[in-house]
């Protein structure tokens, strides 16, 4: 009786690891029907991948003086411990870019920029099981509180079209990540 109990006991281990591997979404991803994301709660708490000073998309030259927005990325925390796991992301793995103005004046005043106000927000999110391009790219208010609902960029979008070439890892730009671009292996 002792031994059955103890293989069923495993057999059932067995299931249980067996199921939790196969789950392969990190599930924090919300949409409504019609596969708008709504705006993350907490996103204070993802963690910091890198930052940038004047990467906008346009073809402005970069002007010392004033440099143009500050970028600062930022991972969904359940995704981020699955990609450190697993070396690949979830279904449902989402991405934060956060645009900042670069504020020159400052109490102490610095020789450079800090932080000034929030300007825009954009998500992108991996998930190969709801879009056929395997992600989709989000735009918010700076002021969007969690919740709000974005409608997805097109298919073929101008996001995708520079992320999927440029990006080094799965579409992202894990080059200019130092949190996790040791952790690619490709
Ligand atoms: C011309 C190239 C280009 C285009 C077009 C572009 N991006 Fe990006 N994107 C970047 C670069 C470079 C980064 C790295 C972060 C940085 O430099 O600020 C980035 C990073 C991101 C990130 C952080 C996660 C990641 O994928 O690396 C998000 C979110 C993002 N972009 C959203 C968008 C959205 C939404 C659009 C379309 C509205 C878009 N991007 C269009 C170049 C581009």
């Amino acid at each position: 009786m002792h031994t059955v109990n103890r293989l069923l006991g495993l057999a059932i281990l067995c299931v249980l690891t067996t199921l939790l591997q196969a789950q392969d979404n990190v599930g924090m991803a919300r949409y409504n029907d019609e596969n708008q994301l709504n705006f993350p709660a907490d996103t204070d708490q993802w963690i910091h991948l890198g930052s940038s000073v004047g990467s906008e998309y346009g073809d402005e030259p970069f002007d010392p003086q004033n440099p143009g927005t500050l970028g600062v990325v930022q991972m969904e925390p359940a995704a981020y411990r699955y990609f450190k796991d697993h070396g690949h992301y979830a279904d449902g793995t989402m991405f934060l870019l956060s645009f900042y103005a670069s504020e020159g004046e400052s109490s102490p005043q610095l020789p450079g920029f800090v932080q000034g106000a929030l300007q825009a927000k954009e998500i992108h999110v991996i998930d190969r099981e709801r879009f056929s391009e395997g992600r989709a790219f989000y735009l918010y208010d700076a002021q969007a509180p969690a919740g709000t609902l974005s409608t997805r960029m097109p298919d073929n979008s101008n996001c995708i079209q520079c992320h999927m070439p440029e990006g080094a890892y799965d579409g992202t730009f894990t080059q200019f990540y130092p949190t996790i671009r040791d952790l690619v292996s490709e």
